[in-house]
């Protein structure tokens, strides 16, 4: 019993899935320099498939290829850029093959009111979290393996859970699971499927320290969950992997909590005083 509520550790993932498991496959891995998406990354090119990651940040990309090692390749490319991030799927699809899996994980948060919100900073996130996965997966679409491609979305809880302080993470990502839908209705002739991933809190990430940074709002959030703890990494990888995988070869549109079971909660937890809490006042 005492295992069930322990974190799952890469020792464990690796001896799960077979070695060579995503051998030959060609992967492209937006927001994949840091955090959850750079987990998923590394997962991919454990079970075998070529690995290209991009992000805005040049150190980022460096550090990540550090990561990765020579084998991948790194793209410092915006997704809010369209014809920049169309240039870099193409050049991956160059060098290691037609996409076979793609992931679109960029992201951007800060927890702030609508009403203390400007326009630009709603824009802002929605550019980068909304139209950023529409740019990924359109212009993967042309360089995608047809038919075998395998594109995962990364989505949040906020996409079906009002968060307060969350306006434009709940719209960006809520419109990410619908587009998750809609591609994978029209790319389903063409051997692509589409599926979404909702990681609920994951331990050691950027996110969560933007969304609880103090002991208490963690607690919080604990206690917002089934499982009553935080994921790791790693949790979300084993999805992504099993995904990409011949195991989902008849899994399309879906959209898979990886979240501990804080939907169960239906949100009540992540209520304003929670976030007012993770902002170190009152609400
Ligand atoms: P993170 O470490 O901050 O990862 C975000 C990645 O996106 C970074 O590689 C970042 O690199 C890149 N990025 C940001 N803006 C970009 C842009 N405009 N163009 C290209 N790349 C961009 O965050 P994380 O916490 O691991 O979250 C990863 C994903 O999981 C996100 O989609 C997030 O919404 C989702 N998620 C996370 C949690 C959680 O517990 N952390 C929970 C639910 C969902 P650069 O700065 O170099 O661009
Ligand atoms: N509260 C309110 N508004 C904020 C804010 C905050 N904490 N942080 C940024 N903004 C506003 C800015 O003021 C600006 O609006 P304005 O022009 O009206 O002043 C707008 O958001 C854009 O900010 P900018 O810094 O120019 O955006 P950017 O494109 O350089 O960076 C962010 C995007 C803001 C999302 C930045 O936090 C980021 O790069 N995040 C990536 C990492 C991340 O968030 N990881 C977690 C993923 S879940």
């Amino acid at each position: 019993m005492a295992g069930a509520h322990e974190a799952t550790q890469p020792k464990e993932l690796a001896a799960t899935f077979a070695p060579g498991l995503l051998q030959g496959q060609s992967a492209f891995v937006a927001g994949g320099t840091s955090g959850i998406n750079l987990e998923i990354a590394a997962a991919l090119q454990r079970a075998g498939a070529r690995v290209a990651v991009m992000s805005r940040k040049p150190d980022n990309v460096a550090s990540a290829l550090k990561h990765l090692g020579e084998a991948a390749m790194g793209f410092a490319v915006d997704v809010r850029d369209f014809d920049a991030a169309a240039a870099a799927a193409r050049d991956a699809a160059v060098a290691h093959g037609p996409l076979s899996i793609v992931v679109s994980g960029a992201a951007g948060n800060f927890v702030a009111p609508a009403a203390l919100m400007s326009a630009n900073a709603f824009k802002t996130v929605v550019d980068i979290d909304l139209l950023g996965t529409f740019n990924v997966l359109r212009a993967a679409f042309d360089v995608a393996r047809k038919p075998g491609c395998a594109m995962i979305n990364i989505s949040a809880p906020q996409a079906s859970l009002p968060f307060a302080g969350q306006a434009h993470v709940c719209a960006a990502k809520a419109g990410v699971d619908m587009l998750t839908k809609v591609l994978a209705l029209e790319w389903g002739p063409a051997g692509i499927r589409v599926n979404a991933i909702v990681p609920g809190p994951i331990d050691g990430t950027e996110g969560m320290t933007r969304l609880a940074p103090t002991p208490e709002a963690r607690g919080v959030v604990e206690r917002s969950t089934a499982l009553r703890r935080y994921g790791a990494k790693e949790d979300v990888a084993a999805m992504a992997v099993f995904l990409a995988s011949p195991a989902a070869a008849y899994v399309t549109g879906g959209v898979f909590s990886c979240d501990g079971g804080q939907m169960l909660t239906g949100g009540g937890a992540l209520s304003p005083d929670a976030f007012a809490a993770a902002l170190g006042r009152k609400s």
